[in-house]
């Protein structure tokens, strides 16, 4: 039996993966990953897979990146972990005043996955108007197809129904707004003009609710869980309005877009001068270890800050996570933004956007709403094959290729190390990917 089957074998027998049928696996091999190197994973018998989707929008640098490296290894010299009750260290303070000055949000609270800051930003929310003697504020809204994780708070607020039908009896009452996605403005009309028309729906939402309301949670940009839906900024700004008119709090969730993926480090400078323009809250994990270590944070204003600082237990934030702010991530997440600090990232990355952009025109396939924000492109294939999905995914490994389609959408969202042949690559292997799973066989 070679190496790659031997793990197979015993990752089927005791590994139960995420967001997966594992019956599925009967037909549609697991992939047995050894190492990491640039934009490329490689199983343990060498064959390269390139990594078109960052390891689920994680990796931001590339593999084995020497920079992330070295700065883990040089604090795990120091220290591993120390709890972040009573306690404090370097690493965890340093990331919390960079991440102070990048958005104007200055309070960081820290958690492990994107799941438990959506988490803590609603449990916030609710508690600020409770300590400010609005208890009744109590619900939330989001954006139709919107998703923030899958704890059962998460859920909530998350608007796809393969992850949340099931728990329904679990989950809060929420409600959803409609979503600007572009794809879905009216013929000839503009997407900043559908956007402004979705917000219209909003503020008749929210000036009719907004007694019951603590917050407006919402994927800035770029809804990535719907399929890359992408809408004009417009949106951002007059949901903020609207927020500030009656009072309810705007979580922004940057989970998939924070750190420069849709071309400014954060979605929401593209509507405000800095995040603290538009959201009360940030939720921010992902991209910002670098992809190394798990680490999620909640930022939030002085204003909220504030309304938990007393001499009453109960009215402070009583959560938290073992793992919260450790040294490692905290570490990973300073050599992360170090990347951005000593070289030109986001403008390098406008020549990348700009060299797929052009090359996604160019393909001869039956393609619908082409799009792209910063480093994130994305288009349907028009197919009539309902297996499109898990086939493409296949048959991109066949070409040593990454992709995870969303339904018929196929998107790019890779590590900003790409180089000239690893974009070549990326180029001939989706189309080759894509003609041979469009027809049904
Ligand atoms: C916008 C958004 N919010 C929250 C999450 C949940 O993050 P995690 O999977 O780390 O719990 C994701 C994950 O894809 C996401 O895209």
């Amino acid at each position: 039996m070679s190496a790659n089957q031997d793990l197979l074998r015993r990752s089927l027998h005791h590994v139960w993966h995420p967001c997966t049928q594992m019956k599925h696996h009967e037909r549609t091999p697991l992939v047995p990953i050894a190492r990491g190197e640039g934009a490329w994973l490689f199983d343990t018998e060498g064959k390269g897979y390139l990594d078109a989707v960052s390891s689920w929008w994680v990796n931001l640098f590339g593999h084995n990146r020497q920079e992330i490296k070295n700065a883990i290894k040089t604090q795990l010299d120091q220290l591993e972990h120390v709890m972040l009750a009573g306690f404090t260290h370097a690493p965890v303070v340093e990331l919390s005043e960079k991440l102070s000055a990048l958005t104007g949000l200055g309070h960081a609270f820290y958690g492990s996955d994107g799941a438990s800051a959506t988490e803590i930003a609603l449990k916030m929310s609710f508690h600020y108007w409770r300590n400010s003697g609005q208890p009744q504020k109590t619900r939330f809204i989001s954006l139709q197809n919107s998703y923030h994780g899958e704890t059962l708070g998460a859920l909530s607020v998350t608007d796809v129904a393969i992850f949340k039908d099931t728990y329904a009896p679990l989950i809060l009452q929420s409600a959803q707004m409609p979503s600007p996605d572009s794809r879905l403005a009216e013929a000839g009309e503009s997407e900043e003009a559908f956007a402004l028309r979705c917000a219209q729906a909003l503020e008749v939402y929210v000036a009719e609710h907004h007694a019951e309301l603590a917050a407006f949670i919402i994927e800035p940009l770029v809804q990535g869980a719907a399929g890359m839906a992408m809408y004009h900024p417009v949106y951002l700004r007059r949901a903020r309005e609207i927020c500030d008119r009656y009072h309810v709090h705007l979580i922004a969730d940057e989970i998939a877009v924070g750190f420069g993926r849709t071309g400014t480090l954060f979605a929401c400078e593209q509507a405000g001068e800095k995040v603290s323009d538009i959201a009360d809250f940030i939720c921010l994990s992902k991209g910002i270890t670098g992809g190394y270590l798990p680490l999620s944070v909640v930022l939030t204003t002085d204003q909220v800050y504030q309304a938990f600082y007393h001499d009453q237990a109960v009215r402070g934030f009583l959560h938290s996570h073992s793992y919260t702010g450790n040294p490692l991530a905290c570490s990973a997440a300073l050599a992360t933004l170090q990347l951005f600090e000593s070289s030109d990232v986001l403008g390098d990355n406008q020549e990348t956007a700009q060299q797929l952009w052009t090359a996604v025109q160019a393909y001869d396939l039956p393609l619908r709403h082409i799009r792209q924000r910063g480093m994130i492109t994305a288009f349907e294939v028009e197919t009539n094959n309902p297996q499109f999905a898990r086939e493409c995914y296949a048959a991109a490994l066949r070409h040593g290729l990454l992709l995870r389609p969303i339904a018929n959408t196929v998107y790019w969202m890779p590590p900003y190390c790409l180089q000239g042949a690893d974009i070549e690559h990326l180029l001939q292997a989706t189309q080759a990917t894509i003609l041979e799973s469009m027809t049904c066989v």
